[in-house]
């Protein structure tokens, strides 16, 4: 019952959506604030570019039955930076983090302190739109030096649908960990980062140490969230945008995945 109140609520928060876009303003509700203000292009989705479909590429990304590429093809640029500044992506994080909340909302949690919720941070409760808007969606490959200049200027910005569940997690009393690729040497830059969009308490913020140098991401947060276990942590969620955030050993009680289809981690 409960969940049938939502969906109407959200399909009246959609419509509400389409009627403030139609007219440009805001009619009805306060809608949750974009994440970047770039406009998707009207009438250029670039679903089929030369006779490939964006989207049925985009889905062998999400269903990680496309792995270890470098670049996105070279054609889905366009189509790639639509989904990502438009609707669709935001529309695609709300069901995830939706289902996300509904499940953490129902856990039998034991109130000792012990769980614990999961979280990478870029494109995860983190959004670094502003530099793919500036660096291209993915058809280059990825250049880690200015990618590190951009995140040591500490601008990321929220992903709303993963602070909406964040605030539930921690309202239940689940402890939050950020468990995240980004290097030691950016953990001020990160806490302040995390902070200023709205992110103000964690359990725990694990960044990647030297000594994981050379080794994936699947091994790194495998061992990381071994550690937790290792320590009476349960892990009763984990949420990433990365496939290698959620595949290994110690994933947690269930696993959620954001979309990312600009690049990809192994
Ligand atoms: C998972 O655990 C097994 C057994 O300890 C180990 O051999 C394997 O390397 C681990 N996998 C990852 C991705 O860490
Ligand atoms: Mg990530």
């Amino acid at each position: 019952m409960a969940i049938r109140l939502k969906m109407v609520l959200s399909l009246l928060l959609s419509a509400a959506f389409l009627v403030s876009t139609c007219h440009g303003s805001l009619l009805l509700l306060e809608l949750p604030s974009e994440i970047h203000p770039l406009r998707p292009r009207s009438g250029s989705s670039g679903d089929h570019v030369a006779g490939l479909s964006c989207l049925s590429w985009r889905l062998g990304v999400e269903t990680n039955n496309l792995i270890g590429w470098k670049t996105i093809p070279q054609e889905c640029e366009g189509y790639m930076g639509n989904y990502m500044l438009g609707e669709q992506y935001r529309s695609d994080s709300r069901v995830v983090a939706g289902e996300a909340l509904v499940y953490a909302a129902g856990l039998d949690l034991a109130g000792d302190g012990k769980d614990v919720w999961v979280f990478d941070v870029d494109e995860t409760t983190l959004s670094n739109l502003p530099y793919y808007a500036k660096h291209g969606f993915g058809a280059e490959p990825f250049d880690p030096t200015p990618f590190n200049e951009w995140v040591l200027e500490g601008n990321a910005l929220v992903l709303p649908e993963s602070l909406t569940l964040y605030q539930k997690i921690v309202s239940l009393g689940i402890k939050v960990v950020f468990l995240t690729g980004r290097t030691e040497d950016q953990r001020s830059v990160t806490e302040t980062n995390l902070k200023n969009a709205g992110y103000y308490t964690w359990e725990k913020l694990i960044l990647k140490t030297s000594s994981y140098s050379g080794s994936t991401a699947v091994k790194y947060k495998s061992s990381e969230r071994g550690k937790l276990e290792k320590k009476g942590f349960r892990i009763v969620g984990n949420m990433g945008d990365q496939w290698s955030d959620l595949l290994g050993n110690s994933t947690g009680l269930r696993t959620f995945k954001l979309p990312d289809p600009m690049y990809y981690i192994s």
